[in-house]
């Protein structure tokens, strides 16, 4: 008979998270160490007996997106060799996802790739959280569980209780996400019509919808380098909007994205602890939302084979 205990274990790149879910779980952090071999390749051992076990892997593939990665296969197929019963693949976030498709001639769909990955290792499910595409769901042939952090961000926007307000996306891909706080908010919508001009550079140019005079929430589900958000929100100033503030679920923050939001001087910019912020979070410029009740809710439901459904809205 599987003994079916509920273990979590994690990488690298989200120990704190890790932590405040099995907080939340009321039980300890699976034991497992990372070394390098020294030319640099991953070395993993678990030091808990998992044979029969259902396990979960915390670890968002954040940057360094390739080492992050490695040490989620490495680890599913050491706790896959070691008789773990059944093995989640939690990805707070999920890297890779933008490239989703062929978008001009002679290019891989890298997510399709990783999809292939992670399932290969021997994860039987994955539990996610706005991934970039929801169709990234369909990649995968095991169940994936798509969470949205909205509901954590929103209960916080609703405590601010901000008057004369308009949800906003930064762009014409995120309608979907700025729609649902819309609505949550009983807020008006509105879109900022941005063009990219390289894979790093944003012109950001119309507003669609009414926002002269109105307090603006713009958000996204990543900040990656920030040029995206912060040319948004100077679009909206431009346009005659008051406040300015701005959530994302994934903080990224690549390159000289903490410079670029500054320079953009929103109200407030709300992310969660999707990825870790480290060093950054000094900077005073986020307030950090935790996602570890969200995961935490879900792990224990899909362990017990409950519905998650309830947690999608
Ligand atoms: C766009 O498609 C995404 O939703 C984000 O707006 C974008 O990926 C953020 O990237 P960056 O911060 O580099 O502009």
């Amino acid at each position: 008979m599987p003994k079916n205990t509920l273990q979590v274990f994690c990488g690298s790149a989200n120990p704190e998270l890790a932590k405040r879910i099995c907080a939340y779980l009321d039980i300890h952090l699976g034991r497992a160490e990372f070394n390098h071999f020294p030319d640099g390749e991953i070395d993993v051992k678990v030091h808990d007996d998992v044979r029969g076990c259902d396990v979960f892997i915390v670890q968002p593939t954040s940057p360094p997106v390739n080492e992050h990665l490695m040490e989620l296969l490495i680890l599913i197929d050491c706790l896959r060799r070691a008789s773990a019963d059944r093995i989640t693949a939690v990805m707070p976030y999920f890297g890779y996802a933008r490239q989703d498709r062929k978008a001009e001639g002679r290019v891989p769909i890298t997510a399709k790739l990783v999809a292939n990955l992670i399932t290969t290792a021997g994860a039987a499910r994955v539990l996610a959280i706005d991934l970039h595409a929801p169709q990234i769901q369909g990649f995968f042939d095991i169940p994936v569980d798509h969470l949205h952090a909205g509901k954590v961000i929103l209960n916080h926007i609703q405590k601010l209780a901000i008057p004369n307000l308009v949800v906003v996306s930064p762009d014409v891909g995120g309608i979907k996400m700025a729609r649902a706080y819309a609505k949550r908010l009983s807020a008006d919508l509105a879109i900022v019509d941005k063009r990219r001009s390289g894979p790093k550079d944003v012109e950001a140019m119309h507003v669609i919808g009414e926002v002269a005079g109105r307090n603006a929430i713009l958000v996204d589900d990543m900040i990656s380098t920030g040029t995206s958000i912060a040319e948004a929100a100077r679009t909206l100033r431009k346009h005659g909007a008051q406040k300015v503030y701005l959530c994302a679920t994934h903080p990224v923050l690549c390159a000289d994205a903490l410079e670029k939001i500054r320079k953009a001087q929103p109200d407030a910019t709300v992310v969660t602890d999707s990825i870790p912020l480290g060093a950054k979070a000094e900077s005073g410029l986020f307030t950090v939302l935790s996602i570890d009740g969200l995961l935490g809710e879900a792990i224990r439901r899909i362990h017990r084979s409950e519905s998650v459904s309830v947690l999608f809205t």
